[in-house]
């Protein structure tokens, strides 16, 4: 009996020990932990079948971060322990969904696709070990069956009011797919920055892109201007190699081109395209400004379509976002184009004209083969036929919007915006927006609103975080906000709902920061 007893014991101590050591995130839909380890060494073979350049893609990867983060050295050939990547076709787990088997003597991941084998294999790499004991990693046996609960597990950048370099988009796109997110939204446009070359409007990669000075604090603060020239702006080559990077980790990059408003940047250069002629100057203040695009002049739609055509070559995606966030209507008002143009087409109100605007580049888009998503305000005075809409003020836009049968991104501003504050001790906290938006509300939130049906709710994609940077210079306070909220979302987005579990995902949040220490990531520790 003592014995008994002992085995009892000895078996808890070693089933725990390995629980502490498994920290997927996302949470994977279906896990079950078996005894003992795969212990991962120089001795270790890697066997995929090399005919396929994306499964090999996916092999060196898992070998560069083994060589990079441990120093340990696989090889293609041998009689050690054997890891394989397989593609199988009919597992039913969708084009994102992987089985992975651990046992003593081998790992397998199997996927039906190479989106699956991808995020299989960033889940062995979350089973390792933080540190390696004598060149060697215990990976703990278990077996997992995994897919994604939404296809839209999204994050937003913005680089109009900051600009960050390639080399830090890389490693931006590198820490969502860890996570398995699957959609970088790329917010290239602002009022105080255009950030994306143009060949057909060079002024806007000579002028747009460069802002006199910014402000310093918050509104109102006192704090003035800082009197410093900032700008930048990615080339269409720089784009591409960013839309073929993501690609290569599963992400499709969907940019964002602001109209009707954010666009005071775009103006300044081409001062003919707002309802007063200009003159325009790029923005260093942060907020609404009321110079937008005039609806009235045939020529704004030629430079926005003209626009759209070059985008559309460099970026794939089905998605192209307009923006079409709050966009005031002063100008509109006092227009005479823009009032010819609600009374030509019969429109009520500037509302109205917004809507129309929208349906315009809908169609433009539609008759391109892509799809326009733009914020919720496109609601206004009627939704376009094909748009789908990114709910940010609150969840009301994206319930309308799927009540219309319109496809939805949730991305409400009071679970979604990682622009707030991670403390209410805001002093101690670096400068942000405001807002109080800690881990534990991201990860509370459920994209799928009461108000919608079943059927309904097929029309929500998923869930994003978006990363505005008004008050976010540095790449290192960039990741601060980021982290650990993304991961948060990561499981909102991928994991099943019933899975959730907010101490749970802790245990596993407090071993990946470990992970971020040791890949030079920087991060909120949420217990401070
Ligand atoms: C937004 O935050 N203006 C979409
Ligand atoms: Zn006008």
């Amino acid at each position: 009996m003592k014995r008994l007893i002992n085995f009892v014991l000895l078996f808890i101590f070693v089933t725990t020990a390995v629980a502490q050591q498994i920290s997927i995130i996302p949470k994977p839909a279906e896990m079950v932990v078996k005894t003992g380890n795969f212990e991962l060494n120089n001795n270790c073979v890697l066997s995929i079948d090399s005919e396929n350049e994306d499964i090999a893609r996916i092999a060196d990867f898992f070998k560069e971060y083994l060589k990079e983060v441990y120093g340990l050295t696989i090889s293609d050939e041998g009689s050690g322990n054997k890891i394989s990547f397989k593609i199988v076709s009919r597992l039913n787990l969708g084009k994102e969904g992987y089985l992975l088997k651990v046992d003593k003597n081998s790992i397998v991941i199997t996927a039906s696709e190479p989106n699956g084998l991808f995020y299989g294999m960033q889940s062995v790499k979350q089973l390792l070990p933080v540190e390696s004991t004598n060149n060697s990693l215990a990976i703990p046996c278990v077996d997992i069956k995994d897919q994604p609960r939404f296809a839209w597990r999204g994050n937003m950048l913005d680089v109009g009011r900051h600009f960050f370099p390639v080399s830090f988009i890389k490693k931006y796109i590198d820490i969502l797919s860890m996570y398995k997110i699957n959609t970088f939204h790329w917010h290239l446009t602002e009022d105080q920055g255009w950030r994306i070359e143009i060949k057909k409007y060079p002024l806007l990669t000579e002028i747009s892109h460069w802002r006199d000075e910014t402000m310093l604090g918050h509104y109102g603060s006192g704090k003035g201007m800082d009197g410093i020239g900032y700008g930048g702006f990615y080339t269409q080559d720089q784009c591409r190699e960013i839309v073929r990077y993501a690609a290569e980790r599963y992400i499709t990059v969907v940019p964002e081109i602001e109209m009707p408003g954010h666009s005071v940047a775009a103006l300044a250069a081409y001062p003919n395209l707002g309802c007063t002629g200009g003159p325009y100057k790029v923005q260093g203040i942060w907020g609404v400004h009321n110079d937008v695009y005039c609806a009235g002049k045939e020529e704004t739609f030629e430079f926005l379509q003209n626009i759209l055509d070059e985008v559309i070559e460099i970026f794939p995606s089905e998605f192209i976002h307009i923006g079409g966030d709050e966009c005031p209507k002063d100008a509109w008002k006092e227009c005479a184009a823009c009032q010819k143009r609600i009374k030509g087409n019969e429109l009520k109100d500037e509302h109205e004209l917004q809507s129309w605007f929208i349906t315009r580049m809908d169609k433009y888009l539609t008759s391109k083969g892509r799809k326009l998503i733009g914020w919720d305000e496109i609601l206004e005075g009627g939704l376009a036929p094909e748009a789908a809409v990114m709910s940010w003020r609150g969840t009301k836009g994206g319930i309308e919007a799927a009540k219309q049968k319109h496809h939805v991104v949730m991305s409400p501003n009071s679970h979604m915006y990682i622009d707030h504050y991670q403390s209410r001790d805001k002093d101690n906290e670096p400068l942000a927006i405001g807002g109080f938006l800690p881990v534990e509300r991201v990860y509370s939130y459920e994209p799928v609103p009461e108000e919608l049906s079943e059927e309904e709710a097929q029309y929500i994609l998923g869930v994003q975080t978006n990363l505005w940077t008004e008050y976010i210079a540095t790449t290192k306070k960039v990741e601060y906000m980021l982290l650990p909220r993304l991961q948060a979302e990561a499981e909102v987005a991928w994991t099943p709902k019933d899975l959730k579990e907010f101490s749970d995902f802790e245990k596993r949040l407090n071993v990946d920061y470990e992970r971020l220490k040791k890949l030079e990531i920087n991060f909120r520790d949420h217990k401070k």
